[in-house]
């Protein structure tokens, strides 16, 4: 979905917001050392932004007394982690055995008819972005959709349908 290898910059620097801020202090306490919290600090600061910037990479090194080297290296790994602004409801659609065997393609093919979005893009509008990820572990009410973390079972193009018409 996008270059992993470079981090996009924004000019400005990043903070947690408050809500943010006291969710790392509480969680912080409860790991084991202080590099245990790259992984947790980067799913706040895709809560909050959406995505990953570079000075979000550096803020979060700063926070922990790390290097930046190190949430780089976990941030560019993990493909959960979105490296570039994506829509503001970010669809996820499983592609693997499960899902591809009923019918994820039909719902690929709707989005790409009806609002013009492929796999890796963003809608014109920036209301959606798409991907195809492997098993979101769901298989038994396959096909699987996530938008914004939260899971939709047992899809259909109508389901989609009157789903996304609820998401402004
Ligand atoms: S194969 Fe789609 S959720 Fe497992």
């Amino acid at each position: 979905m996008s270059d992993r290898s470079h981090l996009i910059a924004t000019g400005k620097p990043f903070q947690f917001d408050a809500e943010r801020d006291a969710m790392f202090e509480r969680l912080v306490v409860r790991y084991p050392t202080r590099e245990s919290m790259i992984l947790p600090s980067l799913w706040l600061v895709q809560e909050q932004e959406g995505w990953v910037s570079q000075e979000a990479i550096a803020y979060i090194a700063d926070r922990i007394g790390t290097f930046a080297s190190k949430v780089f290296e976990a941030a560019t790994f993990y493909t959960m982690y979105h490296l570039r602004p994506m829509g503001r409801y970010h669809i996820c659609i499983c592609r693997t055995l499960s899902c591809w065997l009923r019918g994820k393609q039909e719902i690929v093919d709707y989005l790409r008819g009806e609002l013009g979005l492929a796999p890796g893009e963003i809608s014109e509008d920036g209301r959606f972005s798409l991907e195809e990820v492997e098993c979101l572990g769901h298989c038994g009410t396959a096909p699987v959709v996530q938008i914004n973390g939260e899971f939709y079972e047992n899809m259909d193009v109508d389901k989609l349908k009157s789903l996304l018409a609820t998401l402004v």
